[in-house]
């Protein structure tokens, strides 16, 4: 096997060897140009299988590579994939005055369609349908191959970091919500697009760990595999073997999500399938938008909504549910006002900020009732977990989870509801079906799990064990601990972990658990003097429960000394690694850094009982525990101690800090305020510096006027460092929900749920005007 890989290797060196020197392929010269509708809207290959143009989409054009020799024009690469479609009156033109391939519009600038690095001297179209770029010297400096988009071709690779992301729609080459990511861990996964979650990918070859350096290729027979920088094949996707004469065989993420090898014949025009990566066309998250869930009749796969909801645009089952009630605030009037409905046999993404073991689903439905903040349960193998709006992901499934689906009771006239045990008969239908395509695929799935199974890692994927969420027993107060025990644990408080505004912090060890806790003495007089006060206050702390909170595990009151206990994180704050050359975090995890913060803070205010303003959100006091998922620390306290001292936060010359406006102008403050305090650390974690540094140039200090300044003259990129890799889309979403979050006007800025759903690219983010544009009257 090794001779025959040297062997490839060789033929392949050989033929990149021989297309640089022979001159077998049509020569493109500077000064060439095509036009959509003029003689030449495109160069063709040598042999005319594969064209570079202008390729008609919808009443426009869009630049791109596409098999030409086929009667039915597929593409294979696309330009810009999202810039809007051309008119007929633009021209892609190899320019001759500065060597370069740009599409010219009248009165617009010049959109450059590659951007090598040198001077472009000439061009080809080669008959691999691979686009190349040359110097003067005919050295290749750019070529359609190292830029892929949705579709692999024979000799094409997927190397490290790079991914092909799915089409928008079959009539509409944009990216679309779908990417297979060849992973620098060798790992080849694919997820929804948006903010990469480990727990997201729904397909993957399970090889995490194979090395570094991993490609996928494929080759003319169909053959497709990952192999290592040593030519060793790590797995094999198909054994390849189809017929290659008179048949083109490439590789394409398709619009559903799902990969696909297809076979396509240049004569006729046929093509067929000859491998996918799934045949269950649910698996691919996020088909459906949020509060719906995917499912399969005969071979159709559309969404159907959750009990009481229905379809956020009529005509578009894609578009995501909504309730088809007013949900009613319960605080006021009871758990009479709803009931619940239940969905059997569906998976979702699971976030639960609450979950319990509990014996039956109608103690889970009730628990759910009761809780205010409870709008969807599940239940399965005795355990409930609640959760909130909106359920992403969901899809039909054999598992026996149920949905406990929390619906306004008025102006319904379902007899079944409220009533457990529900079983619905179209439901039912549903199970037989899928069942049915279940044993027919069954096969064919044993098949491809047998090339996986032994390589375990793709199970960590799929199925998350129920023991990495947070377990607690509800309702349990912080324990009190003595002055004694505390000094004692902190061994007479000699390891001081840091400093805060409320106090100082100690390590120390629980001498019965040995567990190691962070201990911080309050030193400041406290707003609430009185114990019971206090205790209250503390209650409400110890009451919050979420995996992205800091633990409060107990407290002590002793006179006037008042200490509370914490779960020990062992990675510091994120200052630590923000503003540490050494530690920063890469783009990838500063993103997931945010999404932990925005989710624990939208807790605070929505979700957990009693409304918590943090009122001091600031990397120092968000902390890091051994996963490095960011945890919020110092919650409550603001209440706890007097307002004040956060009032009194002297700006920097004239600056604001962290602190937004309306406390300088004695508005009231809401929970707006820490959504200000939010954007200048997320400004924070994009640009990885502080937000107020005088060692860089005058027009730079201030990072939330740079930040709007650089994003207002289209420059977001001098944001972030040269050297590093980061998505300029992603980076300019970030930039707009921060420069969002930073309004000036408390009420322009998103509440927190907004500002999660922006984050994680579920929805649109509007161009945001200057924070200072609609400053309220002080
Ligand atoms: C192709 O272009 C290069 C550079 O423009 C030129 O040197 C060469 O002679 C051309 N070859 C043919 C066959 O036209
Ligand atoms: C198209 O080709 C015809 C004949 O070769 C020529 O007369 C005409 O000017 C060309 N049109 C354009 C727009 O180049
Ligand atoms: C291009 O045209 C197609 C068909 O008219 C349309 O569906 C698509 O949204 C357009 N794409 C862009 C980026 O404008
Ligand atoms: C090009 O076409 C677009 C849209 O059809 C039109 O708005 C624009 O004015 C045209 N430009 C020229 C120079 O004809
Ligand atoms: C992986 O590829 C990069 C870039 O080509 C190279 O710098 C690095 O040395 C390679 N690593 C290994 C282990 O081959
Ligand atoms: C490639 O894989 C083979 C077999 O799995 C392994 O022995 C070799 O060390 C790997 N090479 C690199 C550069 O990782
Ligand atoms: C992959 O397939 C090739 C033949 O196409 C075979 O020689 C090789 O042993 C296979 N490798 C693995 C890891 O299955
Ligand atoms: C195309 O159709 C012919 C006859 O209908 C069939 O034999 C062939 O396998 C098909 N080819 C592909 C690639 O689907
Ligand atoms: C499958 O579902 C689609 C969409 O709801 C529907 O149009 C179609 O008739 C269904 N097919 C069958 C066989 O039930
Ligand atoms: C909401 O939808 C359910 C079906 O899912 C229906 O029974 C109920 O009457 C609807 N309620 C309203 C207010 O439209």
């Amino acid at each position: 096997m090794a001779a025959f890989l040297i062997f490839f290797l060789f033929i392949s060196t050989f033929c990149l060897a021989t297309t640089t020197a022979q001159q077998n392929h049509p020569n493109i010269s500077l000064g060439s140009s095509l036009t959509p509708t003029g003689n030449s809207s495109t160069w063709l290959s040598r042999s005319g299988l594969f064209a570079f143009g202008f390729y008609k989409q919808g009443n426009g054009y869009v630049v791109g590579i596409f098999l030409a020799g086929i009667p039915q024009r597929t593409l294979v690469w696309i330009a810009n994939r999202d810039s809007p479609n051309f008119s007929s009156n633009v021209s892609l033109v190899l320019s001759g005055d500065d060597g370069r391939l740009v599409l010219r519009q009248t009165g617009k600038r010049d959109l450059p369609i590659a951007n090598p690095s040198e001077s472009i001297s000439s061009a080809s179209m080669l008959d691999s349908g691979n686009f190349v770029l040359y110097n003067s010297k005919r050295m290749v400096i750019w070529q359609s191959f190292d830029h892929p988009t949705n579709t692999l071709l024979p000799g094409q690779k997927l190397v490290a970091n790079q991914d092909l992301i799915s089409s928008a729609s079959e009539t509409d080459d944009s990216k679309g919500i779908f990417r297979l990511v060849m992973q620098g861990d060798g790992n080849l996964v694919q997820y929804p697009t948006g903010i990469p979650r480990v727990q997201d990918a729904y397909w993957t070859s399970g090889t995490s760990g194979s090395g570094p350096n991993i490609t996928l290729n494929i080759e003319d027979d169909g053959h497709l595999f990952l192999i290592n920088s040593s030519v060793n094949i790590i797995v094999n996707l198909t054994i390849g073997g189809y017929p290659s004469d008179k048949i083109i065989n490439l590789m394409k993420i398709d619009v559903d999500g799902i990969f696909r090898l297809y076979s396509i014949h240049l004569d006729r025009g046929n093509q067929s399938i000859r491998w996918e990566s799934t045949n269950n066309k649910c698996d691919p998250k996020g088909l459906c938008g949020l509060n719906g869930f995917c499912t399969v009749n005969d071979t159709e796969v559309y969404c159907k909504c959750l009990p009481g909801f229905d379809f956020v645009d009529q005509g578009n089952w894609r578009s995501g549910c909504e309730r088809n009630f007013t949900a009613e605030s319960c605080k006021t009037k009871g758990s009479d006002k709803f009931a619940i409905r239940h969905e059997h046999y569906t998976v979702w993404d699971r976030d639960s900020y609450d979950e319990f073991d509990t014996k039956t689903e109608e103690d889970c439905a009730n628990a759910c009732l009761q809780d205010c903040n409870c709008e969807v349960a599940f239940f399965k193998d005795q355990r409930c977990e609640k959760q909130k709006l909106p359920l992403r992901f969901g899809k039909r499934s054999t598992d026996s989870n149920v949905a406990l689906v929390k619906v306004g009771i008025l102006g319904s006239t379902d007899s079944n509801i409220a009533l457990p045990k529900s079983s619905n008969k179209e439901v039912r239908k549903d199970i037989l079906v899928s069942g049915i395509l279940f044993f027919v695929f069954g096969i064919l799935i044993l098949s491809t799990a047998v090339i996986f199974v032994y390589r375990n890692q793709i199970w960590g994927y799929t199925k998350i064990p129920p023991n990495i969420y947070v377990k607690f027993v509800e309702d349990v107060a912080p324990r009190t601990f003595t002055f004694l025990e505390l000094e004692q644990a902190t061994n007479e408080f000699k390891e001081e972990l840091g400093r805060g505004a409320f106090g100082t912090v100690y390590k120390g060890i629980l001498p019965n658990s040995q567990k190691v806790v962070a201990v911080k003495r309050l030193e400041r007089v406290l707003a609430t003097e009185g114990e019971k006060e206090f205790q209250n206050e503390i209650i409400v702390i110890g009451k919050t429960h979420h995996r992205n909170l800091v633990r409060l595990l107990g407290y002590c009151l002793d006179g006037n000394r008042r200490l509370l206990v914490y779960e020990y994180m062992s990675n510091g704050s994120l200052a630590d690694i923000l503003f540490k050359q050494e530690s920063h975090p890469c783009w990838d995890e500063r993103i997931r850094i945010a999404c932990d913060i925005a989710r624990g803070i939208l807790y605070l205010h929505e979700e957990c009982e009693t409304q918590i303003i943090h009122c001091d959100i600031k990397p120092q006091n968000i902390l890091m525990d051994d996963n490095r998922c960011a945890k919020i620390s110092d919650f409550g306290l603001s209440k706890l101690l007097n307002h004040d001292q956060t009032r009194t936060y002297t700006a920097v010359r004239g600056t604001r800090g962290y602190v937004a406006p309306e406390w300088h102008r004695k508005l009231p403050v809401t929970v707006k305020a820490d959504v200000y305090s939010f954007g200048i650390v997320l400004l924070e974690i994009i640009c990885c510096r502080k937000s107020v540094d005088w060692s860089t140039s005058e027009d730079q200090a201030i990072l939330e006027e740079w930040a709007y300044d650089c994003y207002e003259a289209g420059e977001i990129h001098k944001l972030v460092g040269d050297e590093e890799v980061v998505d300029m889309r992603k980076l300019e979403r970030m930039i707009k929900i921060a420069i969002w979050c930073i309004q000036d006007e408390p009420t322009l800025r998103p509440s927190m749920k907004k500002v999660l759903l922006m984050l994680e690219g579920t929805v649109e983010i509007p161009i945001p005007p200057s924070p200072t544009s609609f400053l309220s009257a002080v």
